[in-house]
């Protein structure tokens, strides 16, 4: 897991969405992070430090002039070491005191004295996100918008903020992401950005060939493997498209997604999609037939047996391949027996550089994968584990393959 063993600073500022920090630290301790809270006075009036207390299993600070840390500079000592320090929820006074530089509470403080890397005598490099949390006029606020480009100008990250009904009644943009959002935002915080600048079309999903109003040729391909690619090209700094079939997984976060139905539509929305694009990847399981014919009403039972004739559907990866600008093309070889021969025969047939093969029974459906890479320089088995931590393993392999091609 990328979080665990990392120690981070949860800095709580005065706003409703403080309960969801209380969510987001039993997360971070959960993935086998240290979690340091700190309260602002307004935070504690919200949730109280010994719910912080006792979800981090660490000692709560609030106070500037807390004798607890032996050097008695927790100001300075909290965030040596730590790998990031998250402000969640962030509130609009607290981002303009941020803007300011601001150090009168032992939150501002800890930002301003946070070492960062480069700077001269800094031991390490403290990033430092924040999770913006406020009524939609605050944040529309020209005050508001002046202060947060002048923060990410800074170089702080910011998260969010999201659209959607406020605790005040009002709706629009200024509610915190929710912690389990902000986990993976800060998990793909720390994903080394191998694809920054590129931009990502996938397919994914079953296809869906219709045969009558209520009834289909379809497979059990879940979409998982895909949108977890989706996801981790994303963390990897990519701009992506998922052109998606017919499945019921949330779009990973930043990710433009298509929905289609059949291979036809599949097809129309690559080819709309396509242009520009540097890598595509391929992941769908497209039905290889579709019913001939889709009757217009429901086709009724009648004689003993019936026979649907099928017609072929384009393969659209090697449409693509075999375009004269083609993108860097990505295929996945989903087989029950034979996977290297195969996996190496499709490679070669559809003229892509790399093949991702995985025998069936080891991923469709599931959760974890097993999968190997077929690509010019022979097979590279990657170690089993969760759909996500592949797919991360795969954006690896394809940034590496991408880097030597630009350096011949
Ligand atoms: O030839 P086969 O269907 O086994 O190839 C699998 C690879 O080709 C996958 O990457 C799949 O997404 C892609 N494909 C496609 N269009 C099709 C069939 C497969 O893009 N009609």
């Amino acid at each position: 897991m990328v979080l665990t063993g990392k120690s981070i600073v949860l800095g709580v500022t005065g706003g409703v969405a403080a309960y969801k920090a209380a969510e987001l630290a039993r997360l971070l301790v959960k993935a086998g992070v240290r979690v340091n809270v700190v309260l602002t006075e307004a935070a504690a009036r919200f949730v109280g430090p010994a719910t912080f207390q006792a979800l981090t299993g660490q000692p709560v600070w609030s106070d500037l002039w807390d004798q607890r840390m032996p050097s008695g500079m927790a100001h300075i000592d909290l965030t040596r070491g730590a790998d990031a320090i998250l402000v969640a929820p962030a509130s609009a006074d607290f981002l303009a005191r941020l803007v300011h530089g601001r150090a009168d509470d032992l939150l501002t403080t800890l930002c301003l004295a946070r070492p960062r890397a480069g700077v001269d005598g800094a031991t390490g490099d403290c990033p430092l996100l924040a999770a913006p949390a406020m009524n939609v006029q605050m944040w529309q606020n020209p005050a508001t918008q002046r202060n947060v480009a002048q923060l990410i100008a800074d170089g702080v990250t910011l998260l969010g903020p999201a659209c959607g009904e406020q605790a005040c009644g009002e709706t629009g943009l200024g509610r915190m992401l929710e912690a389990a959002e902000l986990f993976d935002d800060l998990a793909a915080f720390f994903q080394p950005k191998r694809l920054a600048g590129k931009r990502v079309l996938l397919t994914a999903g079953p296809t869906y060939e219709p045969l009558d109003p209520v009834r289909g040729l379809t497979n059990l391909s879940s979409g998982k493997m895909g949108f977890a690619l989706a996801r981790a090209c994303a963390e990897a700094g990519a701009a992506v498209t998922l052109v998606a079939g017919p499945v019921s997984l949330a779009t990973p976060r930043g990710v433009k997604r298509i929905d289609v139905q059949n291979a036809a539509e599949m097809r129309g929305a690559v080819l709309q999609a396509v242009e520009g694009s540097d890598i595509f990847i391929a992941v769908a399981a497209v039905a290889d037939y579709r019913p001939a014919q889709a009757a217009t009403h429901k086709i009724k039972k009648g004689a003993a047996a019936m026979t649907i004739e099928l017609v072929a559907n384009p393969d659209i990866l090697a449409e693509i391949a075999a375009r004269p600008q083609a993108p860097f093309c990505v295929g996945f070889a989903a087989e029950s027996q034979n996977l290297a021969d195969y996996a190496e025969g499709k490679r070669m047939s559809k003229k892509l550089p790399l093949v991702v093969g995985n025998l069936v029974q080891d991923g469709l459906g599931g959760d974890r994968n097993s999968v190997v890479l077929f690509d010019a320089n022979g097979q590279h088995a990657l170690p089993p584990a969760d759909k996500l931590e592949v797919a991360r393993g795969i954006v690896a392999h394809i940034a590496a393959l991408i880097g030597k091609q630009g350096k011949h």
